[in-house]
């Protein structure tokens, strides 16, 4: 008989970064010519091979036990009450730049030499964003997107930070990275939450969707206040690959999801590909940065 495994113990990635390095692989970047396939031996690759690659027998087996986490304890209850838990705001008041810095004592054992820090990865998709001449609120929602990673400071397991989001309280869409993994989760035999439409209804709308918890809900209630909507639905909805990507819960949608899907594919390249650019300058881009912060959030702000 096997044990039941224990929802706090588990730390499997050595570093936040291996969650991203997956989407990479798994979500490749549609303006790059596709990898070509390893052909196995003695076997030619047939179409369907040469056009998918088997991306969950490919990942670590660290990811692996990740999602496997994640998918087991991320019930609709657990993000009540993790809702619950922080949704006050009532833990601290720190200014953006000072939870950059903040979140930046996030230390795993990532390669210095090599990986982004927290605080260089904010500061480069924000100055791809930049660079790209994207409108300040968008360079500005770059550099805080990932903010809500101050939730594993807290003491939150990893699988309660980042992967992929999903919406709980109803049945959980096959094309979830990892679907297996939902055997275990209690919600899949629940008869309130594993039906198409579960606690929901037709149309309902995004707003009314209990998301997995994570590190996307966290920042965009904190900044909710301060940014102009398109920047809100990048920040809440970066991780929920099951829609942006996959095209899944078109039922769950209303009009304004709908108009706002576009925004969140935009953002999406600028968090995903420009790791592998160089390391930011944190001290040359601190005032630029500083400047901008002031003229959307106060000096302080809730968390
Ligand atoms: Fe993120
Ligand atoms: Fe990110």
């Amino acid at each position: 008989m096997t044990s039941a495994p224990s929802p706090n113990s588990a730390t499997p990635l050595d570093s936040l970064d291996e969650v991203e390095d997956f989407y990479k692989t798994r979500y490749p970047d549609p303006s790059q010519p596709a990898p070509e396939p390893k052909p196995k031996v003695g076997h030619a690759p047939d179409k369907k091979e040469t056009e998918f690659r088997n991306y969950e027998a490919d990942a670590r087996p660290t990811v692996r036990e990740f999602y496997r986490l994640n998918h087991t304890f991320q019930t609709y209850e657990f993000g009540v009450e993790k809702r619950k838990q922080y949704l006050g705001l009532n833990r601290m008041q720190m200014g953006i730049w000072e939870a950059a810095e903040y979140l930046n004592q996030l230390v795993d054992d990532s390669d210095p030499d090599t990986d982004m820090s927290q605080l260089e990865h904010l500061l480069q998709t924000a100055e791809h964003l930049r660079k790209d001449g994207k409108p300040r609120w968008m360079i500005l929602t770059g550099f805080v997107h990932d903010l809500g990673k101050i939730l594993c400071l807290w003491g939150e397991p990893q699988w309660a930070v980042v992967g992929d989001t999903f919406p709980t309280g109803c049945a959980f869409s096959p094309k979830i990275v990892f679907p297996k993994f939902f055997e275990a989760n209690p919600d899949t035999i629940d008869s309130r939450y594993n039906t198409k439409f579960g606690v929901y209804t037709e149309g309902c709308g995004l707003d009314a969707v209990n998301l997995s918890w994570g590190h996307d809900e966290y920042i965009y209630q904190v900044s909710k206040d301060y940014l102009p909507l398109p920047a809100l639905y990048m920040l809440r909805y970066h991780s929920f690959y099951p829609w942006h990507r996959e095209g899944e819960y078109g039922h769950l949608l209303n009009a304004q999801d709908r108009e706002q899907l576009q925004a969140v594919k935009d953002f999406n390249p600028y968090d995903l590909y420009t790791k592998s650019h160089g390391k930011p300058d944190v001290k040359a881009l601190r005032p630029f940065y500083e400047e901008l912060i002031a003229e959307f959030f106060p000096a302080k702000i809730r968390w």
